[in-house]
């Protein structure tokens, strides 16, 4: 059982061996916050039988949240339970279901999120008039001087969010609203798709609800899921092409200036985003094989990972 914010009882089904006991939970920081949860940094003592507390994310509903929210989250956490282990994926650590609110534990992922991780990295412009500007390379979170991130490097990250997406894919799981904000990095540059157990209300025509950053979530849609809200697999690798395009405008935003009524027509004439600066024509290629009108005449998962393994071996 858990507790509503409204003081309700609520039963959670959930297996006891996932049960974490609250008490040796202490929370931290928050790392994110959306419209009715919100995600806090962790110290988990006593799991998987370690002396040392491990470093977890919690997510967690706020006070305001309804009995809906509260099934959404029980609903996330089930799909995160029941689908396995996965690298490419932010995996289950486990619950806290009994004597308070509901905690849902999942791995937690150093780097934060990958859209700012490529952002804080951009390859710096060289302006050879006047003075040298002395370059300063960005910091990680943790304060390491950052390597300069490489062309492999982009192409490895491509490969691993396909990896993920496979797994996810294999899983039955549509994912909704893949982009670089909701892959997130780990430990030794890991990526890790999070945020897949939602199931999403894009649906009240709110084409206009924007990103915590101001950034519209439509432009990672597939027109199919724009137009007629059918998602699949299939508008799941359209988005993967926008975040492709992402990676290699080190986290741009895509389609800049364009208003969401320009973007519908825009793609009902075949309108595509031009090849970001950093990205070969390979790459490219992968990209608007991902953006095909007709969701049938794109890749699949598995496709893309083979195809990108073929680029990752060659690249230098
Ligand atoms: N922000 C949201 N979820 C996170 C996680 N699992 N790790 C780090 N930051 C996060």
């Amino acid at each position: 059982y858990t507790r509503l914010p409204s003081g309700e009882e609520y039963a959670i089904p959930i297996d006891r061996k996932w049960e974490f006991h609250r008490g040796n939970l202490e929370l931290g920081e928050t790392l994110g916050e959306g419209a009715f949860g919100q995600v806090r940094k962790g110290y988990a003592i006593g799991l998987w039988g370690r002396l040392d507390p491990i470093i977890v994310a919690v997510k967690m509903l706020k006070n305001d949240a309804t009995e809906k929210e509260l099934n959404d989250l029980v609903q996330e956490m089930q799909i995160l339970m029941t689908i396995g282990h996965h690298i490419n994926i932010i995996n289950f650590i486990g619950a806290c279901t009994e004597n308070g609110p509901l905690y849902v534990l999942v791995e937690f992922a150093p780097y934060g999120n990958m859209r700012d991780f490529l952002k804080a990295q951009r390859p710096q412009q060289h302006f050879s008039s006047g003075y040298e500007m002395p370059l300063h390379r960005p910091l990680l979170p943790d304060n390491r001087e950052a390597k300069p991130l490489t062309y492999k490097d982009l192409v490895s990250f491509s490969y691993q969010v396909a990896r993920g997406m496979e797994y996810l894919a294999s899983k039955k799981v549509i994912h909704r609203d893949l982009a670089a904000r909701n892959v997130l990095v780990a430990e030794d540059y890991v990526l890790k798709i999070c945020d897949f157990g939602l199931t999403r209300n894009v649906a009240q025509n709110d084409y206009y609800r924007k990103t915590t950053d101001g950034r519209l979530p439509v432009k990672w849609m597939a027109p199919e899921a724009l137009f007629d809200r059918k998602y699949s697999t299939k508008s799941d690798i359209w988005s993967f092409g926008v975040l492709l395009w992402e990676i290699f405008t080190f986290g741009g935003t895509p389609y800049p200036s364009v208003p969401i009524e320009n973007l519908f027509q825009l793609l009902r004439d075949g309108h595509r985003m031009e090849p970001p600066p950093c990205s070969t024509i390979e790459m490219y290629q992968v990209m608007l094989r991902c953006w095909k009108y007709l969701p049938a005449d794109r890749p699949t998962f598995s496709d893309l990972v083979q195809t990108v393994d073929n680029i990752l071996s060659k690249a230098m």
